[in-house]
């Protein structure tokens, strides 16, 4: 299961266009205020980041252009990872800002859900909204910080939306501890981590209250060490042409890989399922050469297993050693391990394993 293979139909994400951006003293009401990182309500210190609610999009998502370098030198040393996280984050906010539009408490009510549940999905975009507060301040004043493009979700039911909101948290949680890998300050670590781990209980309220699951995922979550790979595949909810120009590109660097989704005939996700595997249809340079040989190598937790990878059939099998918990994340790669990023030939591809009921219904969506 990835990213590409959820139904994408019309609901398209609108989001305001922010008043344009002036230098160099910014207007009140201007996006480049916000270069400021005193400007505007602090997370961790305002409840605008846990408690608003209604469908206007909370501060400082209700600016959605990009903020310009207020100094000129060199990048910050972890510039480039924070870009891309903010990047990364609009995506996750609109996720959100799109449900909570779409939907009400009665709409959750009559799917079967607590009456609270939209109140916690306001919550959930509150955090989300503080997270790009938090990433744009943590990009130096010499880079760029990217504004919002706009996003297409296909978000049509409660249902699908709280499915997809659990592989979007557990992948989060996944692609963190990749950008926890390249950052070099230790206070951006720190700043991961403890991202991360807001992202977990996001996850862990949905595997409680909404799926009536055991919470628990085993001793430990997923390393994936290739965050922008993952990253890469959230980009297919960009409506192309719609990023504002200032942006960097998202991911950078991309190394542009095929994904896969799961095929009609693949009826189990769960480890020990023979599975096959469904490439991306807009990329045709996926080309497997008949003298070499391929790989699928499988994460969990802090280890990875790899098995063939037959190019016959497109099939592989999920190693049967993995505990049905959590995620799993695959790649096709050119040599046991997947030991470099360059060695990844196609992927990543989601699998989420809990709940496991969860796993094959999003898989067939
Ligand atoms: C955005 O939200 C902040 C905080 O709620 C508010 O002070 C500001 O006026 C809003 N700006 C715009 C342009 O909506
Ligand atoms: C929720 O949305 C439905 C469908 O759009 C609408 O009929 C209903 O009145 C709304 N309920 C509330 C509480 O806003
Ligand atoms: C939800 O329903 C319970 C009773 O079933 C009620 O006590 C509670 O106030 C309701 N909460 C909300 C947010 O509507
Ligand atoms: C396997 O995938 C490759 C790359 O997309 C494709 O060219 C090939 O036709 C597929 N093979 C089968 C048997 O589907
Ligand atoms: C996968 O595991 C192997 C064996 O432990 C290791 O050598 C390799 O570096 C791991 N791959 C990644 C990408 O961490």
């Amino acid at each position: 299961m990835l990213f590409r293979s959820f139904v994408r139909v019309a609901a398209l994400l609108s989001v305001v266009d922010a008043a344009p951006t002036e230098r160099p003293s910014a207007p009140k009401g201007s996006a480049q205020a916000l270069a400021d990182p005193n400007y505007g309500p602090i997370p961790g210190q305002d409840p605008l980041y846990n408690d608003e609610r209604g469908r206007a999009a909370p501060f400082p998502a209700n600016f959605t252009a990009a903020i310009l370098p207020t100094t000129h030198g060199p990048p910050g040393v972890d510039d480039q990872m924070w870009q891309n996280l903010l990047a990364a984050e609009w995506v996750i906010y609109a996720f959100y800002q799109n449900a909570v539009e779409l939907f009400n408490k009665t709409s959750f009510e009559e799917a079967g859900y607590h009456n609270y549940t939209y109140d916690r999905i306001q919550e959930i975009r509150d955090n989300e909204a503080g997270h790009l507060r938090i990433f744009q301040n943590e990009i130096s004043s010499n880079s760029v910080k990217p504004g919002a493009c706009q996003y297409d979700f296909g978000l049509k039911d409660p249902t699908t939306f709280l499915a997809i909101a659990t592989l979007l948290e557990i992948s989060a949680m996944a692609f963190l501890t990749g950008l926890t890998q390249q950052a070099q300050l230790p206070f951006s670590r720190g700043a991961l981590l403890a991202i991360g781990e807001t992202e977990s209980r996001h996850n862990t309220w949905l595997l409680i209250d909404v799926w009536k699951a055991d919470p628990f995922g085993g001793p430990s979550d997923t390393i994936f060490p290739y965050a922008n790979q993952i990253l890469s595949t959230t980009s297919a909810f960009v409506v192309p042409g719609s990023c504002p120009p200032e942006n960097p590109g998202f991911p950078t660097p991309d190394q542009h890989l095929p994904t896969f989704g799961v095929d009609k005939r693949d009826t189990s996700l769960t480890p020990g399922s023979h599975v096959y595997l469904d490439f991306s249809a807009p990329h045709h340079n996926l080309h497997f050469d008949a003298e070499c040989e391929y790989y699928a190598v499988f994460f969990h937790g802090v280890t990875n297993i790899t098995v063939p990878f037959n190019t016959k059939d497109n099939s592989t099998t999920i190693p049967a050693e993995f505990e049905e918990k959590g995620v799993i994340i695959a790649v096709i790669a050119d040599k046991p391990g997947a030991p470099t990023q360059e060695s990844v030939i196609a992927g990543p591809g989601i699998i989420l394993e809990q709940p496991s009921f969860l796993a094959i219904a999003l898989a067939s969506a």
